[in-house]
């Protein structure tokens, strides 16, 4: 690995690759022996690794775990995007790592990038394609979203024949949308209403606001609320299958992101069920750990947080306020 710092990592952000580590090679085994081409998009592949805040220790970031994933040959097409002043340096620093793999690193906003890099890759579509979407807040566009759904569509020849889109795995930034639509609406900015109306691809996201402004719900519904219209809109806008949505909390047992999975794939569907069942029961102790970590001695066990988790368990999205 090459030797330049990485950015310094929550554990959460562990748990959230751990589960991407977990769901790649099983992405490309449920496609073995049927295909021979599999893409990964990365729209926010960040510097290739970073370092653990619990142990110090560099671990690789999604751009590499991508790489390293050794199941029916691995991905063969590896497009990640990453702000100019970066891109540079992480195709450089891959394609010195991993000479003979097929990467490419777009510089600038991957919102406006994701277009050239979909059509430049139009000839295999048909392909197996996941995409990572991990911005660090409210830097994630609907229109990504929607260009990504529609990439695949048309590539079986035979109509009325089933079409898988491309798989997603987004971070949807819940700490930042709640801090951004602030309770106290002299505070919430046309560009903050902006910035929620380009997430969502709508403003659907006003009738939770003024719920939560008019003290009709309490804070934690309104954060369901906005993590459900997200889910709400993958399915009845996109026409993905199914969603999931997992929840990360910091060590204080504040919400920082969900983790939203948007599939049409049974196989998908089951397998990041399991790896966010796996995640919710691994996660007490991890976070206890990191705690401990934090203070420099071994806290008597969730001492003084209540870290109930409800482990995880798949719900259906509903249909959102108007
Ligand atoms: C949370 S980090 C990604 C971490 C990465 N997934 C990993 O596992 O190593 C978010 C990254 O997105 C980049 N970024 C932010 N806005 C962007 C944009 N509009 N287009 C492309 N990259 C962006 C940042 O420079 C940062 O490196």
């Amino acid at each position: 690995m090459s030797g330049q710092a990485g950015r310094s990592w929550g554990y959460w952000t562990e748990v959230k690759l751990a589960i991407l580590q977990g769901y790649l090679p099983a992405f490309l085994r449920a496609s073995k022996g049927k295909v021979n081409k599999f893409v990964y998009l990365d729209a926010f592949a960040g510097e290739g690794h970073g370092i653990s805040r619990v142990t110090g220790q560099s671990f690789p970031g999604s751009a590499r775990i991508a790489l390293d994933v050794d199941v029916a040959g691995g991905f063969t097409k590896l497009r990640y995007f990453e702000k100019e002043e970066k891109a540079q340096e992480l195709e450089q620093r891959l394609r010195s790592d991993y000479p003979d793999r097929d990467i490419k690193v777009y510089g600038g906003d991957c919102n406006e990038t994701i277009a050239t890099a979909l059509s430049e890759l139009r000839s295999v579509r048909w392909a197996p394609t996941f995409a990572f979407l991990d911005p660090d807040g409210m830097e994630l566009a609907w229109e990504t979203l929607k260009l990504l759904a529609a990439h695949k569509i048309g590539y079986k020849k035979r109509p009325g024949s089933a079409e898988y889109k491309v798989e997603i795995w987004l971070l949807f930034p819940t700490q930042g949308l709640i801090r951004m639509l602030a309770l106290d609406p002299s505070k919430v900015m046309p560009p903050h209403e902006n910035a929620a109306t380009r997430l969502f691809g709508s403003d659907a996201w006003r009738p939770i606001y003024e719920r939560r402004r008019n003290n009709k719900c309490t804070a934690a519904d309104a954060k369901e609320e906005y993590v459900n219209l997200m889910r709400w809109r993958l399915i009845k806008e996109l026409h993905y299958a199914k969603t999931h949505a997992f929840e990360l909390k910091n060590t204080r047992g504040g919400t920082v992101y969900h983790m939203i999975f948007a599939t049409d794939n049974a196989a998908g569907d089951r397998i990041m069920g399991d790896l966010y069942r796996s995640a919710a029961k691994a996660i007490p102790e991890m976070r206890q750990e990191a705690r401990d970590r934090q203070r420099g001695q071994p806290a008597l066990p969730f001492d003084d947080v209540d870290f109930a988790d409800a482990g995880y368990q798949y719900e259906p999205p509903w249909q959102p306020p108007e």
